[in-house]
């Protein structure tokens, strides 16, 4: 199969540049990951590397990806790096309060902002916290959903269960007092990473500046009070630690654990009320619920592109590149390699583990991988149990653009 595959894809771009700048912009319209598969194979079809009319280049095969994120001469959009090249990008707090976040940072700041957050989601910690946070907060907000879907009909499981759900669990793992608007920090969140997506428009970057500056002021009255009355909790500790940069570590979490947990539960809940089967299987065979979560970030994962820049000349998908040129690693047509996953398309929760790219690799690679995965299967656990024959009440609503699978609004029947 692969090899007939193969031979239907040119190594060497086959589009003029208009094609090409048609193909991208298609490609950045479209957010349902079924007509992204055709995007995909076109991208794919047009070489290793497809440029953009900004400049950048899309990386769309797996090896040629994961060598995007995983060699440390491919560096990330940084504050030092926007200080060269992007004349007054401080003007835009969103940006700013992400280039304080590990995610935009480089060596040596990377790793001073990333210690603390990896020791406070250690294996052992994450362990601890899905038996005493993640499960009875999952168990409790799927059967409270359930018994509202059994009352009215019909109700939406993102509003319900899948957004506010990853933000109650890092307010357990973090102590936050009980006075901080939960459903206020899920929308800030979500707000607030928009400004990732490509070319976003002004007014969603008004809206995600206004949610960094709003967060980031919640955040350091919280902290300001662990420092007044200190209690000797991961918060004391952040804030006595790090007057200036703990609310980046706040930040950092809500802003990489949120939106991307919250996809991955929206797309697991559209998976379990479509395709036959799936719910039953997870309370029969004990490793399913793993299969299943692994297959749909492979299929779908929440980010599909991570961007970086050369930092020095170096070579990509067979071609040198000069130090400085911006790329996008398109995980998601990674994951659609043909090379590495027979039938690429299809969402199979049967084929073979391989390595996936949904939680990075190399430095970068997710902290929170242990613990969206306890939320995912605690949330399918409690999706199997409390509905069974849940069914799509409408068609799923997704936020547009190519960079992060975001399903909006998923009303669920019974
Ligand atoms: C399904 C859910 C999740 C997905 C798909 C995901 C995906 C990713 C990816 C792709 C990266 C690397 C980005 C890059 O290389 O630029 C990353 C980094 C990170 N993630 Fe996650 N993530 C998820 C959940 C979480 C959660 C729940 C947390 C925290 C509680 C979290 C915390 C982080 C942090 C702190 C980083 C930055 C690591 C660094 O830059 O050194 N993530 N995540």
């Amino acid at each position: 199969m692969s090899q007939k595959l193969l031979l239907s894809i040119p190594s060497a771009p086959t589009l003029d540049a208009r094609a090409t700048a048609g193909l991208v912009r298609r490609w950045r319209h479209v957010s349902d990951p079924r007509n992204l598969a055709v995007v995909y194979d076109e991208l794919r079809a047009a070489g290793p590397l497809v440029p953009t009319p900004w400049r950048a280049l899309l990386v769309t095969g797996y090896d040629d990806c994961r060598q995007v994120l995983a060699e440390r001469n491919w560096r990330t959009l940084s504050a030092s790096w926007r200080d060269r090249h992007r004349p007054g990008w401080r003007d835009s707090p969103s940006t700013a309060g992400l280039c304080e976040t590990p995610l935009q940072q480089d060596p040596p700041e990377h790793t001073a902002r990333r210690r603390p957050l990896a020791a406070a989601l250690t294996p052992r910690v994450v362990a601890d916290l899905a038996a005493s946070v993640v499960e009875p907060l999952a168990d409790e907000y799927v059967s409270d959903f359930a018994a509202r879907v059994r009352r009215e009909g019909s109700a939406d499981i993102v509003g319900a269960v899948c957004r506010p759900l990853p933000t109650a669990v890092l307010a357990g793992l973090l102590g936050l007092p009980a006075a901080v608007d939960q459903a206020w920090l899920t929308a800030e969140s979500l707000a607030m990473v928009r400004v990732e997506e490509l070319a976003s428009p002004p007014s969603v970057v008004r809206r995600a500046d206004q949610a960094a500056e709003a967060q980031l002021a919640c955040y350091e009255r919280i902290l300001a009070d662990r420092r007044r009355r200190p209690t000797g909790d991961l918060l004391s500790r952040w804030a006595a630690d790090d007057p200036e940069g703990a609310r980046y570590l706040l930040l950092t979490l809500f802003s990489a654990g949120v939106p991307t947990t919250a996809a991955l539960l929206a797309g697991l809940a559209q998976a379990l009320a479509t395709l036959p089967g799936l719910a039953a299987r997870i309370g029969r065979e004990p490793d399913f619920a793993d299969r299943l979560v692994d297959e749909m970030l492979r299929w779908d994962p929440p980010g599909r592109v991570v961007t970086r820049v050369a930092g020095a000349d170096t070579e990509l998908g067979g071609r040198p590149l000069p130090g400085g040129q911006i790329v996008h690693a398109l995980i998601g047509a990674a994951h659609r390699d043909p090379e590495l996953f027979a039938d690429p398309h299809t969402f199979d929760p049967d084929r073979p583990p391989q390595r996936l790219l949904a939680y990075g690799s190399g430095l970068h690679y997710c902290l929170g991988a242990l613990l969206a995965r306890a939320q995912a299967t605690a949330f399918m656990r409690g999706f199997a149990r409390e509905l069974p024959g849940a069914r799509l009440a409408a068609p799923p609503v997704r936020q547009p653009g190519p960079s992060m699978a975001d399903i909006t609004r998923l009303p669920i029947a019974l």
